[in-house]
């Protein structure tokens, strides 16, 4: 029986910031946001929103859309690196919400926990819960994982514009109506790095920009390596001499901490890919230029970085490269739909990637295309660092939950702030109780610690009807 993904539903927040207003109080080229970074706008979480309010909202909008109950759920995950307290976990906030609108341990049956490793902890949380209904340890149940986060940079950082807030919750069932994932080819990698992270009592992480490009590319694309070996064995690729694994892969959605590493990070794994067939002599033809190599190309990170010549021949071949037909061709057929949601709301951190799924499903399918068989490849990446590759197949009943699919509509009515407005926000100087925007069929954050001792680090939340 296959199992997967049988419907999704998002949770942004309303406010946002606006690409120019940014650009203008930082003193950057706003074409550097729109095309360098591809952002126009970046969500932002009001003062009485957090990371668990947003995770029910998604998680309740999917139950009210399915018409689901809490006796038909078996599990609660959330995946997240905005974490709320260093030992409850946030699905615990999630069910406690839940329950106020659903009764009093309506959803005590079932299990779950708080998942972390950066924005990959999500795509471990999915193949956990695909598994454990694969194992037929679900009694006929369904699991929910949310993916919700606040990607959060230290104000006047080169991470600053690379934020965003918001939720996607999946529903995994047998006989999914939106995507069954391929089974026995799910690959990871994982290894100690410092990339970016966010030590205990920090806000905002500490990033080597830069040197996480880098490790993404090559960690996602080591992990497709194994992902190709495991998905020829399995005998669900067969490929030609002349052929790439990327040839037999409809689309292709990765994580998206910003737009254009989308573009960034498909150009590497089709160069990688590409640079052992026929079809690379005609490609660097019409770039007019040999692919570059390191001084030592077995080097480190650091050395490839520190390698200025090399880094400059290559942005100038990727460049080219990416402007080829047969990049264009690729990035248009296979990806650019999975980007639109990114470049109007930012990084999400665990549920960027499902944000490109939904959105891919939405764009693609305005594009009046059969979506039916078609394989998305999926390759997730997690600071720290892990990348997961896997993939999976949109089933035929995909047409009845992807024509009601509206980013606008499912976002809402949205609210520009102003740059001074949103550094109040950033340096927390506003309470919970005093948000921008009043809250309508939507939970809320009311309270944070109680009169008492015993009740410090309370959170309270309530549902505004
Ligand atoms: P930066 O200093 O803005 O980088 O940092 P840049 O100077 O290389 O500029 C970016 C692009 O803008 C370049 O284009 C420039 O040419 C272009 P590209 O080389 O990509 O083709 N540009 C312009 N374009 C048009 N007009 C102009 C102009 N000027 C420049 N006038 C960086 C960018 C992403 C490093 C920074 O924002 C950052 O540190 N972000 C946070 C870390 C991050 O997002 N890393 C991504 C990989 S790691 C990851 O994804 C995991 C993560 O999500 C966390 C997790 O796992 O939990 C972050």
């Amino acid at each position: 029986m296959p199992v997967g993904i049988d419907d999704m539903a998002i949770y942004v927040p309303k406010l946002y910031i606006d690409y120019k207003d940014f650009a203008e109080a930082r003193g950057i080229d706003p074409q550097k946001l729109e095309y360098g970074i591809g952002i126009k706008k970046m969500a932002l979480a009001d003062a009485n929103q957090d990371p668990a309010s947003m995770a029910a909202n998604a998680c309740m909008r999917l139950m009210k859309n399915n018409d689901l109950h809490p006796q038909d759920i078996g599990r609660i995950y959330v995946a997240t690196e905005s974490g709320l307290d260093e030992s409850k976990a946030m699905n615990s906030f999630v069910i406690g919400m839940l329950e106020q609108v659903y009764g009093e341990s309506t959803l005590e049956h079932a299990g779950g926990i708080e998942c972390k490793f950066a924005c990959v902890s999500g795509s471990y949380a999915l193949y956990d819960n695909t598994n454990w209904i694969r194992a037929g340890e679900s009694n006929d149940k369904a699991a929910i994982v949310i993916v919700s986060d606040i990607a959060k940079y230290d104000l006047g950082s080169a991470g600053e514009y690379t934020q965003g807030a918001g939720a996607v919750a999946l529903l995994i069932k047998e006989n999914p109506r939106l995507v069954a994932f391929d089974e026995r080819v799910t690959s990871t990698i994982i290894k100690n790095e410092y990339d970016f992270y966010r030590p205990f009592g920090k806000e905002t992480p500490l990033v080597n920009g830069l040197y996480s490009n880098l490790l993404y590319l090559i960690q996602v694309r080591k992990a497709l390596e194994t992902y190709k070996e495991k998905a020829l064995k399995a005998g669900i690729i067969v490929l030609r001499d002349d052929e790439s694994v990327t040839d037999h892969i409809d689309y292709i959605s990765v994580h998206l901490p910003y737009r254009r590493m989308g573009e960034k990070a498909l150009a590497y794994l089709l160069r990688h890919e590409w640079r052992h067939l026929p079809r690379w002599k005609k490609i660097t033809e019409e770039i007019g230029m040999d692919e570059p190599v390191p001084k030592d190309p077995r080097g480190t990170i650091e050395s490839i970085l520190a390698d200025v010549e090399f880094m400059k021949a290559d942005e100038k071949f990727r460049r080219a490269f990416m402007i080829t037909k047969y990049y264009q061709d690729v990035f248009d057929k296979k990806m650019a739909s999975s980007l639109q949601a990114s470049a109007v709301i930012g990084n999400l951190y665990t549920a960027s990637m499902y944000m490109g799924l939904r959105s891919l499903l939405e764009f693609e399918y305005l594009k009046n295309i059969d979506l039916y068989g078609k394989r998305i490849g999926f390759g997730s990446y997690g600071s720290g660092c892990s990348a997961m590759v896997f993939s999976g197949v949109i089933q035929e009943k995909y047409k009845e939950l992807v024509s009601r699919m509206n980013l606008d509509r499912d976002i809402g009515p949205r609210t520009k702030i102003s740059i001074e407005d949103y550094e109040k926000l950033h340096k927390n100087t506003r309470k919970y109780n005093e948000a921008f925007l009043d809250a309508e069929d939507e939970f809320i954050l009311v309270n944070i610690g109680g009169k008492t001792a015993d009740r410090a680090g309370f959170r309270e939340y309530c549902y505004a009807g």
